[in-house]
């Protein structure tokens, strides 16, 4: 032991002659290259990223480390991919959330496949306008990471590589220059390029007139029910799916609307009063964002709230009409449904199940 005590004081001196006192980073590189993002098939939007936060591949790294790194939450054990898993097209199989310590949120884990292009609003009532700021949300929301920006930035400071990495990402001079918003911006800029668009869908919408060499029969019938509309057939009854998970590349068109899954005669009826609990108008509640179809087969169970297990019972519910409420959306309309019907909606709606986003590695973990 008295042998050990010269040599761990040797140790210590030597850590902090390595370590620069002012925690200067200004002799690494800062060289920044724009990030490719793959070229989108034509049906695409173009992104909306924003102007002070442009993708670098440095800056998509760090965010990847910092998304996948359980360093953000209070007792280092719950990290962004804790919750948004890629085998689960970034969302779980859980009903509700689950955060630090197994405590439960109240919402399901939404997928974050094409994250980048929800231009009306985050979360499921639209309460977060960026991915940035969200962020910032996250890290102290008492369900999922329990702790503080300031902690978290301690931390990353103390780190032997983050500096550099944050160095290398944004040209920051020293290690007292990472902050919150920084952090943001890294985690956001991974987040984006979390972009599906090779689905069997897919290839099919690039050229229509060839959709039969990609989908089979029943995936073909499938189509025509999820995209007929009233404009089309007015006087029978229709699933009309399109209306809202509109059938072009993003499959919502990321609308907050009632689809009839709660009784309500008032506002206050509804469990979760959804975008009416950010507007406070009576009409907002109960309204939800639309969510994406696409990988839907891999994000089960369904719902802001995980009602629903299986896309079978998605599809009873719409088949039935749903709920009344005073502001459920004219398009909830019940409609027929016969098993080769649901087996036929169900076809279709698993051909947007993308195997390569599901197994990118670029997405995974960086540990
Ligand atoms: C404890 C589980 C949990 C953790 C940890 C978590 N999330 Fe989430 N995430 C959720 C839930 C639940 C929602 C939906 C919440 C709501 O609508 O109120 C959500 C929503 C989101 C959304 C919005 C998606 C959409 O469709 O609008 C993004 C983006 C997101 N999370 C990114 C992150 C990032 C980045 C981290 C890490 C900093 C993170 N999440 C950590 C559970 C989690
Ligand atoms: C009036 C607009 C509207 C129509 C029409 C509509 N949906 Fe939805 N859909 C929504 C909204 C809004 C949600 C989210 C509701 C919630 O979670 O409270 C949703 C959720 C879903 C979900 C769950 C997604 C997830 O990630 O949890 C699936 C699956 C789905 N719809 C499929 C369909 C199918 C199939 C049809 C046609 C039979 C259809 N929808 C018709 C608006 C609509």
């Amino acid at each position: 032991m008295t042998r050990l005590i010269p040599f761990l004081a040797a140790l210590v001196l030597i850590g902090a002659c390595n370590k620069d006192p002012l925690g200067d980073l200004e002799h690494i590189p800062y060289a920044p290259q724009p990030y490719s993002m793959p070229e989108m098939p034509y049906f695409f939007p173009e992104m909306e990223i924003p102007a002070d936060n442009p993708q670098t591949v440095d800056g998509v790294a760090l965010g990847r480390y910092l998304f996948y790194d359980p360093i953000l939450s209070a007792d280092s054990t719950i990290a962004c991919a804790s919750c948004h898993r890629q085998e689960y097209a970034f969302s779980n199989h859980l009903e509700v959330a689950v955060g630090i310590e197994g405590r439960l949120g109240t919402r399901n884990v939404p997928s974050l496949v094409n994250v980048g292009y929800m231009s009306k609003g985050l979360l499921w009532d639209g309460r977060r306008k960026s991915v940035e700021t969200l962020v910032l949300h996250t890290i102290p929301d008492p369900v999922e990471m329990d702790f503080t920006v300031e902690g978290v930035v301690a931390r990353l400071k103390n780190h032997p590589d983050y500096p550099e990495r944050f160095r290398k990402a944004f040209g920051i001079k020293e290690t007292g220059d990472i902050s919150g918003e920084l952090i943001g911006q890294a985690i956001a800029q991974f987040v984006r390029t979390l972009v599906s668009y090779q689905s069997k869908y897919d290839y099919a919408n690039w050229d229509r007139g060839a959709e039969t060499q990609f989908f089979s029969e029943s995936e073909l019938r499938g189509k025509l029910l999820f995209t007929t509309e009233p404009s089309i057939d007015p006087f029978s009854p229709h699933p009309g799916c399109s209306h809202c998970h509109n059938n072009t590349a993003l499959l919502t068109t990321n609308e907050f609307l009632n689809n009839g899954i709660n009784p309500a005669l008032a506002p206050a009826d509804f469990p979760d009063p959804g975008l009416g609990g950010i507007t406070n108008k009576p009409i907002d509640y109960g309204r939800f964002k639309v969510p994406t179809l696409r990988n839907i087969e891999m994000t089960a169970p369904y719902m802001h709230d995980g009602r629903f297990k299986t896309l079978e019972e998605v599809l009873n519910h719409y088949s039935s009409g749903g709920h009344y409420s005073y502001n459920v959306d004219p398009n909830i309309i019940a409609f027929p449904m016969s098993e080769q019907d649901k087996q036929d909606l169900i076809a279709f709606l698993k051909s947007m199940t993308d195997e390569k986003f599901l197994q990118e590695n670029a997405f995974g973990n960086p540990f």
